[in-house]
Parts: C-alpha cells; sequence; structure tokens
C-alpha cells in the first residue's frame, strides 16, 4: 500500500510541512497564515504595540529577523529595519549582505551601524580585549545600539526576531539554575523606562521550524550559517534538549514556555532588581546606567584602543579552552 499524501488541514491540497504540535499539516497559504495568525495573536496578548507606532526591527539577516520585519509590513505596521555590522569577518559581511538585498528588493528603510566604522571595534576585538566571553560583548553592543537608534529615531519599539525556541532555551537555563532575577525580567515585552525603548519579541510563539518552513515559502534568502563565535555555546545544548522532549511529547516546548507566561510570569512581578534599582545617566554618552560610565562606553574605550583582532584568533583561543 502506497503511503497517502499529507494534506492541508484547512484546504486538503497538498502539504508543505507537518506540526506535530499542532496535530495537523499544512499548504504553503495556510502556513503563511498561522504565523500571522501567531503574530497577531502574541502582539495583541501582550499588549505589544498598535497599528500607528513606528517600529524599528533588529535585523541579522537570519530567518527570524527577516520574517518578522516582512511578516509586520504585510500586517500594515510601519516598520524599518536595523542591521548592526559586528565585524565577525565573513559570517557578517554575508549577513549585512542578506539584509541590505532584503530591504532593497521590498524598498524598505534600512538604518546601518558598523561597530568598526562607527566605534572603532569589532566584536573579535572586543572579546580579546575584554578577555571575556565573545557573546558578551556581543550582546551589550547590539542592546546598547539598538536602544540608542531606537530614542535617536524616534521609534516607540524595538522589534526583534526571538522565537520559541530561543524563549524556551533561555527559560531552560534560567530555570535550571533559578535565575529568580532574570526570570522575572523574561517577558516577550519590556516596557520603555528611563531611556530606554520598549523591546517586543512577536515570534514568541512560533517555532525555529516553522519560520524557515515561513521563509522557504516566501523565497526569503536568508544567512542559514551560525555565528562562528556563537557555535557551541549553552542555549545550542538547552534547544537540542527541549527538540528530544518536543520529540517525545508533541507540544511540551510551547507549553513549558508559554505556561511559564500565563502562570509563573505574574508571581514573580517585582522580583527583578534592575527593575527597582536606581538609574543615573552616564557621563559620557548620557544613557541610563547605574555607575558612572556605561558599561558600554568602557567596552568602546577598552576595545578601541585594542589592535584590530581577527575572527580566527577568537575561534582559535576559544578551541583551546574547550
Ligand atoms: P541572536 O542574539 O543572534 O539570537 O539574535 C536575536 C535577535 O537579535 C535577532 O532575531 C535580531 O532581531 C537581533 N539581531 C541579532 N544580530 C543582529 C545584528 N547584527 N543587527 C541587528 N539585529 C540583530
Ligand atoms: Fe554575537 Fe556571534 S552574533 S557572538
Ligand atoms: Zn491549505
Ligand atoms: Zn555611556
Amino acid at each position: 500500500m502506497t503511503a497517502q499524501p499529507s494534506r492541508c488541514r484547512s484546504c486538503k491540497a497538498p502539504a508543505v510541512i507537518d506540526l506535530p504540535r499542532h496535530n495537523a499539516n499544512f499548504c504553503a497559504e495556510h502556513l503563511i497564515q498561522l504565523c500571522h495568525r501567531q503574530m497577531a495573536k502574541a502582539i495583541d496578548d501582550y499588549d505589544m504595540f498598535r497599528p500607528t507606532d513606528r517600529l524599528l526591527v533588529a535585523v541579522s539577516g537570519g530567518k527570524d529577523s527577516l520574517a518578522v520585519w516582512e511578516m509586520l509590513i504585510e500586517a500594515g505596521y510601519q516598520a524599518d529595519g536595523l542591521y548592526i555590522g559586528l565585524g565577525i569577518g565573513e559570517y557578517s559581511e554575508d549577513s549585512g549582505g542578506y539584509v541590505r538585498r532584503f530591504a532593497d528588493e521590498r524598498d524598505l528603510h534600512l538604518v546601518t551601524i558598523d561597530l568598526r566604522e562607527d566605534y572603532g571595534y569589532d566584536v573579535p576585538t572586543a572579546a580579546i580585549a575584554t578577555k571575556r566571553v565573545p557573546c558578551s560583548a556581543c550582546g551589550l553592543s547590539k542592546r546598547r545600539l539598538f536602544d540608542k537608534a531606537a530614542m535617536d529615531g524616534g521609534y516607540d519599539a524595538v522589534v526583534t526576531g526571538h522565537n520559541l525556541d530561543d524563549e524556551a532555551a533561555v527559560l531552560f537555563g534560567n530555570t535550571l539554575r533559578w535565575e529568580v532575577d532574570y526570570l522575572a525580567r523574561q517577558f516577550p515585552v519590556l516596557e520603555a523606562r528611563d531611556g530606554f525603548p520598549k523591546k517586543c519579541k512577536p515570534l514568541v510563539r512560533l517555532t525555529e521550524r516553522e519560520m524557515a518552513a515561513y521563509c522557504l515559502v516566501r523565497g526569503i534568502d536568508y544567512v542559514v550559517e551560525e555565528c562562528p563565535i556563537a557555535a557551541g555555546n549553552r542555549h545550542l545544548g538547552y534547544k537540542e534538549a527541549l527538540n528530544a522532549i518536543e520529540k517525545q511529547s508533541p507540544g511540551s516546548k510551547s507549553a513549558f514556555y508559554l505556561n511559564f507566561l500565563s502562570q509563573m510570569s505574574p508571581l514573580l512581578e517585582g522580583q527583578s532588581a534592575a527593575a527597582q534599582g536606581e538609574v543615573d545617566e552616564c557621563k559620557r554618552c548620557g544613557a541610563p546606567t547605574t555607575g558612572d560610565v556605561c558599561a558600554f562606553c568602557r567596552l568602546v574605550e577598552k576595545s578601541g584602543t585594542h589592535v584590530a583582532v581577527p575572527v580566527e584568533m577568537v575561534l582559535k583561543t576559544r578551541r583551546r579552552r574547550h
């Protein structure tokens, strides 16, 4: 007996993807509809933004951020893009290429910042200069520059492409260590406060696999490689662990994260030290900080005066440590 081709749950056309967590298969058209519905539900449930808001979408060149930019535009939002050139060798050159092509082809406005040109350093150099894990210098730079670009450009919110897999992996790590302070801040919306813009993650109800399928059916070209520096980091391990659980028991991943938001988050309100702490202005750049000079200005000072380091050197140093 030959197996029946799988059919779309909505229209019975041949399916392009099976989604065990929804116990259904979908054709291209209904997969796109599902992605839009899930995004709209997240925007609505967590009160992210309104149709008149001006959004700044941080785009890395990966599938999630390009897809969320396209979906927001299609849903009628005013959304510009923001790309930060991190100077991670070929990986950054490729990513920047995908983002620029995406914006050009759709005639969308893209704000670009280049760490080396605009701030005199790049992520590999910052990693060596600060002797900290590269992802920490990278994360700090991105957070500060997302905030600055949004405040300078008068945007109502910064949007990132974090998906359900990303958020569930972070939650897994925070739960393993009972990081109450982080758990109290892990929410798909962070309200604007003291010089920080509002930050939103509209893809938290959609998985990595769903976003990859969305890009495939919409013909969105994106950088497939992971950042070479991040390869092997803890979160990738958590994602694998969650995928193994999901395979055994479809729906576990979304229940883990979405039920955390509905059941646990309300109990953790007000538990974050950062939300309660006094905030001053950085003496150099005016950004909110708890000290005299903010962590970003200290990073720029240390890294900007260091001789430029190629990404290969960081990878070699990492290999030796592992
Ligand atoms: P990551 O921290 O690499 O997992 O990326 C999470 C989100 O941050 C992405 O979905 C993007 O929205 C944003 N992002 C990451 N890298 C960049 C970049 N170089 N420029 C602009 N946005 C970025
Ligand atoms: Fe930040 Fe790789 S993207 S270290
Ligand atoms: Zn269909
Ligand atoms: Zn500063």
